[in-house]
């Protein structure tokens, strides 16, 4: 399931993630990947040590984890701390599935959905789609700053190449207290309905009803 989450960030938020990136030293992002996807990763990342990261995280964060959206389609249970990426012209990702435990040894946690946000507006670069192949064919995906996406980390991705401009984005890994990704969308949607029946129909004891089923799925499927 691809699942955009729209509005994490503000325009405000935007501007001054702008303003602290574009002061920011970048390194070359094979630093940061596994054995396999070092072959087909070409792009920029701010160092982790690097103390913008703090202040942009503090932003990126909080906006997300709140996000209602975000919750109901994700259910995260360990949420990593984002690295920022930059590609700029001929720069790509190839093919490749994301790597299935992440974190230092005292604080591992499973890639079951990945997501990137996007920082910049898609008019400022050409390329630089996200590209997820699904079971329906592959989703090219560009949304406009602030937007984000998530989508099962096990799923074949691969960002395309920038031809024009500079591709900013944030990206990140959860473990969802929902392992089995069918489970999950499942769930999304039940909540999604659950939600416009309650406020359709908010005194409806059958509604009640549904809202106690999905509340007792999430009991019997997760695992935290
Ligand atoms: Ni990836």
């Amino acid at each position: 399931m691809l699942v955009t989450v729209h509005n994490v960030l503000t325009k405000d938020e935007l501007a001054s993630i702008r303003k602290l990136l574009d002061g920011a030293r970048f390194s070359d992002g094979r630093l940061s990947a596994g054995l396999t996807a070092r072959k087909v990763k070409k792009n920029e990342e701010l160092p982790v040590n690097d103390q913008l990261h703090q202040q942009l995280n503090h932003i990126v964060m909080n906006r997300l984890l709140q996000h209602p959206v975000f919750q109901s389609a994700v259910l995260p249970h360990r949420v990593a701390t984002p690295f920022y990426a930059r590609y700029t012209e001929g720069m790509e990702y190839g093919n490749h599935v994301d790597d299935p435990i992440m974190g230092p040894m005292n604080a591992r946690y499973r890639t079951d959905v990945s997501m990137t946000l996007f920082l910049n507006e898609p008019d400022e670069y050409d390329g630089g789609e996200t590209v997820i192949h699904t079971q329906t064919g592959e989703q090219k995906i560009k949304l406009k700053a602030g937007d984000a996406v998530t989508y099962p980390s096990g799923s074949l991705h691969h960002v395309a190449k920038v031809t024009r401009g500079t591709r900013l984005v944030a990206v990140s890994w959860i473990q969802s207290m929902i392992r089995d990704p069918a489970q999950r969308e499942l769930l999304f949607n039940l909540h999604k309905t659950r939600e416009t029946l309650q406020n359709k129909y908010p005194d409806d004891e059958e509604v009640v009803k549904i809202d106690h089923a999905y509340i007792n799925l999430v009991r019997m499927w997760s695992e935290i």
